[in-house]
């Protein structure tokens, strides 16, 4: 894995908190990891492929971040082909929501349907848990980049 680069749509900060502790966590390891604002993306965000995590929390009922919906869109309107993308889905949301964590779900079944390649389960933060989201994400991508980068 040259540089796993982490896609972050949020509205409250959560989200970025968590990606945020994740990337250090990632770096840890001694690999290399990048956070970008889905608010500055567009459909050629994965260029010619690698390594990718979606990190997002679910607004209004089961949907993306305003912030993340005009690259959402842009990736459905131009259809790129990620059959060189490898990527995990970290979603935020709150099971008091039938909605729960839908927005992660989308991006999985878009990104899925362009030809990406999902590593691993998607992981999921209840904000009614009561465990902090930066806790559960770093536990999480602790496993889930030795499946996608064993060393
Ligand atoms: C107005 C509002 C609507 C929400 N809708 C959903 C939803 O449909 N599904 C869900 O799982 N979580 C929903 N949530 C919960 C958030 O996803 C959760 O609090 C998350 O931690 C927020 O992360 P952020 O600060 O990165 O935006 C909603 C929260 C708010 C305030």
């Amino acid at each position: 894995m040259d540089q796993l680069r982490i896609f972050v749509g949020t509205v409250s900060g959560n989200a970025e908190m968590c990606a945020e502790d994740m990337a250090d966590a990632v770096k840890a390891t001694g690999r290399e990891a990048v956070l970008e604002s889905m608010g500055d993306l567009d459909a050629d965000a994965f260029g010619q492929g690698g390594d990718f995590l979606i990190v997002c929390s679910t607004h209004g009922v089961g949907d993306v971040p305003d912030e993340a919906l005009d690259f959402f869109e842009d990736l459905q309107e131009r259809r790129p082909d990620l059959g060189g993308v490898r990527y995990g889905v970290f979603a935020l949301g709150d099971t008091v929501y039938d909605t729960f964590c839908f927005a992660g779900k989308q991006f999985d079944e878009l990104l899925s349907s362009l030809g990406g390649k999902r590593i691993g389960e998607v992981g999921q933060h209840d904000a009614s848990s009561g465990d902090l989201a930066e806790d559960v994400g770093v536990e999480w991508i602790g496993d889930w980049i030795d499946t996608i980068d064993p060393r």
